[in-house]
């Protein structure tokens, strides 16, 4: 769940979001290059009365400076690619589950277990003893680790967004659509999340709350419900 004054993504807790963020600190040490050899650059020229012609009228630096953006960019344009695809690919899902928003709530569906579906509201304040505010809801979604699973997504009356932060997931909640993505949890824990699309008056209160645990755990808990 989100902290105080933190700067950076939560925690990680699948590959697919460990992916992305070594993706973004890559990003950001370009970023922050760039940024100082530009104002480093501009700093030269300023204290050179504006009339560098070095770096004003030059081929060598045209060149320069045309070519090694090319790089650059690619050396961005590549790795992002690459985590582009591996997020999307179905792999073999070992389960599936669906989620579906509603005016506002989630409600979720085990599709290869007969009889689990339930819906997940969130608790009010008052009622829950949970430091995590707003997040806390009356059921949650309990998921096996180490273990390839897909989420459908699909709203029943209009756009929400399905969305766990540390996982690495978000998929919008299309009412007539289905969304996929895949998630693989490699630690046990609680994850939270929130609704992603503003929805209506109660976006705010339709959290996500996914409890993983290990598989023995998982399929006690889905026996349960026979
Ligand atoms: Cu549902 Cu915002």
């Amino acid at each position: 769940m989100p902290t105080w004054s933190s700067l950076n993504f939560q925690d990680s807790a699948s590959p697919g979001m460990e992916q992305l963020i070594f993706f973004h600190d890559f990003t950001m040490i370009v970023i922050t290059l760039i940024t100082v050899m530009v104002g480093l650059n501009m700093v030269f020229i300023c204290s050179y009365n504006l009339t560098n012609r070095f770096l004003l009228q030059e081929q060598l630096v045209e060149i320069v400076w045309t070519i090694f953006p090319v790089f650059i960019l690619l050396s961005i344009a590549l790795p992002s690619l690459k985590a582009l695809y591996l997020l999307d690919d179905p792999f073999n899902p070992s389960i599936t589950i669906k989620a579906v928003g509603h005016q506002w709530y989630w409600s979720y569906e085990y599709s290869d277990f007969p009889d689990i579906e339930f819906d997940s509201y969130m608790l009010p304040e008052e009622n829950s003893n949970s430091i995590a505010r707003l997040l806390e809801t009356d059921n949650s979604l309990v998921l096996p680790t180490f273990s390839q699973i897909r989420v459908l997504v699909t709203g029943a009356d209009v756009i929400h967004s399905w969305t766990v932060p540390s996982l690495g997931v978000k998929a919008d909640a299309v009412p007539g659509r289905l969304n996929q993505m895949m998630m693989y949890i490699n630690r046990s824990g609680i994850f939270y999340g929130q609704c992603s699309e503003i929805c209506g008056s109660n976006h705010s209160f339709m959290p996500i709350k996914v409890e993983a645990v290990p598989m023995s755990y998982f399929v006690n808990w889905a026996m349960s419900f026979n």
